[in-house]
């Protein structure tokens, strides 16, 4: 006699008995590129079938996505007014803090509201953090980071998210929320971001690209994709500084690096599945090559299957409605 591992494949009952990994609806975030005109609804060339909107239309993106299962919004800003120090960010009246409130306003706890905060799409010159000559300055760029925090936990947002790779800013945030009295509000830290070639297409859709002043990319504070112990690391110490979730991103080319960072740490694991990923999907099914749902299908699992507790996707939406999962 030998082992025949085809009997649990034999039939689509069987295999959904035992298949080891489920996604769920509410295990996915849907990410929303957010400006100030409350009407605008402007596809995204890069990003197929997402646009940027006004507070208007994503009211009614976010109700529609409730009712299909996603509670939970990752809100980015875009913004015309840049400067060198990203002031626009900490703006109470800015795009991102306008949503909030009228997203917590109408939907309440029923919505759990993400903020990412980052200087990128508010400055000038692109970068993550306060700029002098070609270097990224760390300590200098934290009370930034920490007012625009404050700002929109000010607005009601439940998460903040971190996405600058700075080193320190978790507890530089922790610190500036906690004396604002702001102690329920939670931090998802960007903890193991890879300086990826996979953010194209989020970087014209947050008009968030490094520009002519500063370094030209920013190998010098996101992680070198060549390593998988600098993750852990950088995991560990937002634990320590108080990061409530910890994130892998991208997720798909680091998928050994989420096993490792969910086996070291202690705190929930979110894979941000970026633009790149996104439209890769989009391209091969454009072409006729690859089903997209199945696509999706497939790499939701994959994710999940490394260990990602929260699964951050500009696929989440159809996921749903197409049934995808
Ligand atoms: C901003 C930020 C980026 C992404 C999320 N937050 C881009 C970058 O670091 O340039 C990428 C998300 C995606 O590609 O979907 N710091």
């Amino acid at each position: 006699m030998f082992d025949r591992p085809r009997r649990l494949r034999a039939t689509p009952a069987i295999r959904e008995l035992v298949a080891e990994t489920r996604v769920v609806s509410h295990q996915l975030v849907q990410p929303h590129f957010v400006v100030a005109d409350d009407r605008a609804d402007v596809p995204i060339p890069a990003l197929p079938g997402i646009s940027r909107m006004g507070s208007d239309v994503l009211r009614a993106r976010v109700a529609a996505d409730l009712e299909l299962g996603i509670r939970t919004a990752l809100l980015f800003g875009v913004v015309d007014q840049k400067d060198p120090r990203g002031s626009a960010g900490e703006d109470p009246q800015g795009p991102v803090q306008r949503a909030i409130r009228r997203l917590k306003r109408e939907f309440g706890e029923a919505l759990t509201v993400i903020a990412d905060v980052c200087l990128c799409t508010y400055t000038d010159h692109g970068h993550c953090g306060l700029i002098d000559g070609n270097h990224v300055l760390n300590d200098a760029s934290l009370p930034l980071l920490a007012r625009q925090s404050v700002s929109l936990a000010q607005a009601g947002a439940d998460l903040i998210a971190p996405s600058d790779m700075m080193d320190g800013r978790v507890r530089a945030i922790r610190e500036a929320l906690d004396q604002d009295g702001r102690t329920d509000v939670g931090i998802l830290a960007y903890s193991a971001k890879y300086a990826s070639n996979f953010y194209g297409p989020f970087r014209q859709a947050a008009d968030s690209a490094p520009r002519a002043q500063g370094p030209k990319d920013r190998r010098t504070y996101q992680m070198d994709y060549r390593n998988r112990a600098d993750a852990v690391r950088e995991a560990l110490l937002d634990q320590q500084e108080g990061a409530d979730l910890l994130m892998v991103k991208p997720a798909l080319a680091y998928l050994d690096v989420i096993a490792a960072v969910k086996a070291a740490a202690a705190r929930p694991i979110a894979a941000y599945l970026v633009s790149g990923e996104y439209a890769a999907v989009e391209a091969l099914a454009e072409k006729g090559l690859a089903d997209r749902g199945a696509l999706v299908h497939e790499h939701l699992h994959a994710v999940r299957r490394a260990g990602a507790d929260v699964l951050i996707t500009y696929h989440a939406r159809a996921a749903l409605q197409h049934r995808w999962i």
